[in-house]
């Protein structure tokens, strides 16, 4: 298979907070690959800004030792990086100050492409949008990035839409989901809508139940008490969670085209009900003692430096969607921290066929299941029922068709794009389809705010949870009451 590069326009690329850990892990390193790949053309500016003074050279130095550490060896070809260097320029700017703005005009030539990644502290974004005006810089053509999270309830998002849209159209503007940028997130699209054969059955009359898994192995370590004002609910469920419900249980759009891919996935934020306390798990992990030598691993409690804190670090949930649809189905979401195994992926379980002409024993009928899996492995698989082979007679037993993406497309699948290599390139195109609208993140937060509020109100406990195991004892009966399991935390 031909892998397909299609260069992009020539482009000024602001990257504000270009010393950040966002930007020295995933956006300069990404800028890199696609630089590698033969994707940025010629004549394209990567200029960085943030409050550290420097020089471009500096800067350009910066950048190579992040290509360095998070660039793989088969992409750090010398001359490549030299070259992808000579596109960067650094401006020291301080978003709340008024000096290094006409530096930055200086470098920004606007009858080319203009982008403005934020890639700082939300509260930010209300002064960079405003000062990339004062001074001139943003044309109406220009488009701006804006980083999670996109506010922590849904009267601070309605304030930020507010104000980046006093300077920005909605056109313009590139809310960031990294989870919607995944190959197999854009892949779970293909296979509902570009094949006849799951669509007739993507309904509450044949999927029995849904699962979201997004398992950490990590604890919130240094980041704990920023982490602990917002918790699993704010930091993955709101987000990354819902987006991807919504590209589950959306209706086919009527193209593939960016209102109408949004479309879709705002009515089913508006469709979700709300959830009651029952349907709500949340623990935080308990302390424990490392095998690998180094010794006592603090709890939550501990890392949030906060000992009454009830913030959670793993919550699941029971969601219903209210619509035709998926009258029915239960859609199980759960994410957390210090689990078992670092991995994200949806499973649609389908009904048992509704007669078994085969005298098999309960335990051995398994349901078919579609599993998606964003990582690790990027892929598919499909559990199917087959005769187990051999002359024991007519014995079924359940195999998984798998299609990991990296072995089925050979060297290309090896070579899937970082989520943010994609978005980048999506946003130099223009192509807003893998971002979050305004009305949708506001819908977003308007269902989850009374969950928060429900348990704030109640003052619920989170429960504890051992470091390393699947989560909390009552997650487990969150499914078993209704004679279901959750598909085991394993990479
Ligand atoms: N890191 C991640 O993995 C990740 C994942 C998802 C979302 N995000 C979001 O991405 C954004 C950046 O995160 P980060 O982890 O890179 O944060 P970070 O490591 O704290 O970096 C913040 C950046 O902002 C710059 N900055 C701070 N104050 C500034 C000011 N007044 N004017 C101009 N620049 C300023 C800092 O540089 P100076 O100190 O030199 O000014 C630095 O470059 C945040 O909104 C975060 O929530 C990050």
């Amino acid at each position: 298979m031909v892998s397909r590069v299609i260069p992009v326009d020539p482009f000024d690329l602001v990257v504000f907070g270009a010393t950040g850990d966002l930007a020295n892990r995933k956006i300069l390193p990404g800028l890199y690959r696609r630089f590698f790949s033969g994707q940025i053309p010629e004549g394209a500016r990567i200029i960085g800004a943030a409050r550290t003074e420097m020089d471009t050279a500096a800067f350009r130095a910066h950048a190579r030792a992040a290509i360095d550490e998070h660039v793989g060896a088969g992409k750090r070809d010398a001359a490549q990086i030299e070259a992808f260097l000579s596109i960067l320029e650094y401006v020291p700017i301080d978003a709340m100050g008024e000096g290094g703005w006409n530096e930055l005009k200086a470098l920004v030539r606007p009858h080319l492409i203009n982008a403005f990644y934020f890639s700082v502290a939300p509260a930010l974004f209300g002064p960079l949008a405003e000062r990339l005006h004062a001074f001139g810089i943003a044309t109406s053509q220009a488009r701006i990035v804006v980083e999670k999270p996109f506010g922590r309830d849904l009267a601070s998002a309605k304030v930020l839409n507010t104000t980046l849209a006093e300077h920005f159209d909605e056109t313009q503007i590139y809310r960031i989901d990294h989870y919607l940028g995944k190959e197999t997130v854009q892949n779970l699209m293909a296979v509902r809508f570009a094949n006849i054969l799951f669509e007739p059955l993507w309904n509450a009359q044949f999927v029995d139940h849904v699962q979201i898994t997004v398992a950490e192995t990590v604890g919130v370590g240094g980041r704990g008490s920023y982490y602990d004002k917002s918790g699993a609910m704010r930091d993955m469920v709101q987000n990354h969670l819902m987006q991807l419900l919504c590209l589950i249980a959306m209706e086919p759009p009527y193209h593939f085209d960016p209102d109408a891919v949004r479309d879709e996935k705002l009515k089913v934020i508006r469709a979700l009900q709300p959830v009651s306390a029952a349907d709500i798990v949340r623990g935080q992990y308990l302390a424990h003692r490392s095998d690998d030598g180094k010794g006592h691993q603090p709890g939550y409690l501990e890392d949030a430096e906060n000992p009454d804190s009830r913030t959670e670090s793993y919550i699941a949930l029971r969601v219903h969607v209210a619509n035709w649809r998926w009258k029915g189905t239960p859609f199980y979401l759960r994410t957390g921290k210090r689990l078992r195994a670092r991995t994200s992926e949806i499973a649609i379980t389908f009904k048992e066929p509704p007669h078994s002409i085969f005298d098999e024993a309960d335990e051995t009928w398994r349901e078919n299941v579609l599993v998606i899996r964003l990582q690790p492995n990027e892929g598919m698989n499909l559990k199917m029922m087959i005769k187990e082979p051999g002359p024991g007679g007519m014995r079924l037993v359940q195999v998984p068709l798998d299609m990991s993406f990296a072995e089925a497309l050979g060297e290309d699948g090896a070579d899937i794009p970082d989520a943010y290599e994609r978005l980048i390139m999506d946003v130099i195109r223009g192509n807003q389809t893998l971002f979050m609208r305004g009305d949708e993140v506001e819908a977003a937060w308007a269902w989850t705010d009374p969950i928060i509020e429900g348990w704030t109100a109640r003052g619920d406990r989170p429960q504890g949870y051992d470091a390393g195991s699947s989560g909390p004892e009552d997650a487990l009966m969150l499914m078993h009451r209704d004679g279901r399991r959750w598909r085991e935390i394993r990479e």
